[in-house]
């Protein structure tokens, strides 16, 4: 089996409430269980960021249909890549709410502007392993 870790970023077509996050939720995370697929989804009003690991038939089945979801547009691939071990092993999707990603955005990225498109992918990376560790110490809420 080839493990691979996929990321990508996109623009909201609209901000999704908290229901429809949980909604969202809820769907993959029996698909994800399923194919044995974990991973994170950082939304804000504007944006969401993912990052999704598991076997590359499954991650690439999920993606296209990811890219074909009407929830978002200009869906761009930031990395895909082998991978030795997972990084999101407990999560077969962690979801953080924009009334959440604010402060998580805000103390990683020192209050610059937050655009994932001019972010390179070791700088998504980074922002979306953050939301484990203040997952870890409580001061972030994901759904699960
Ligand atoms: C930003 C975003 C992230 C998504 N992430 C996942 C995911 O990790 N797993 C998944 O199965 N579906 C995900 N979806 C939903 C899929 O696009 C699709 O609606 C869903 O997989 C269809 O499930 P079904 O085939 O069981 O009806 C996501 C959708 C959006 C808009």
């Amino acid at each position: 089996m080839q493990l691979v870790q996929l990321m990508y970023v996109s623009k909201t077509k609209k901000t999704l409430s908290d229901d429809e996050l949980v909604d969202l939720q809820q769907v993959a995370q029996r698909n994800n269980e399923r194919d044995n697929i974990t991973g994170v989804l950082l939304t804000t009003t504007d944006y969401f960021m993912q990052c999704v690991e598991g076997d590359a038939y499954h991650i690439n089945q999920l993606y296209k249909k990811i890219i074909e979801d009407e929830r978002h547009h200009n869906v761009t691939l930031v990395d895909y890549h082998l991978i030795a071990r997972r990084y999101f092993s407990d999560w077969a999707l962690a979801v953080v709410a924009p009334s959440e990603s604010d402060k998580l955005i805000d103390s990683t990225l020192n209050h610059q502007i937050y655009n994932p498109f001019e972010m390179n992918s070791i700088d998504c990376l980074t922002l979306l392993l953050a939301i484990k560790t203040k997952n870890k110490d409580q001061s972030l809420r994901v759904i699960l």
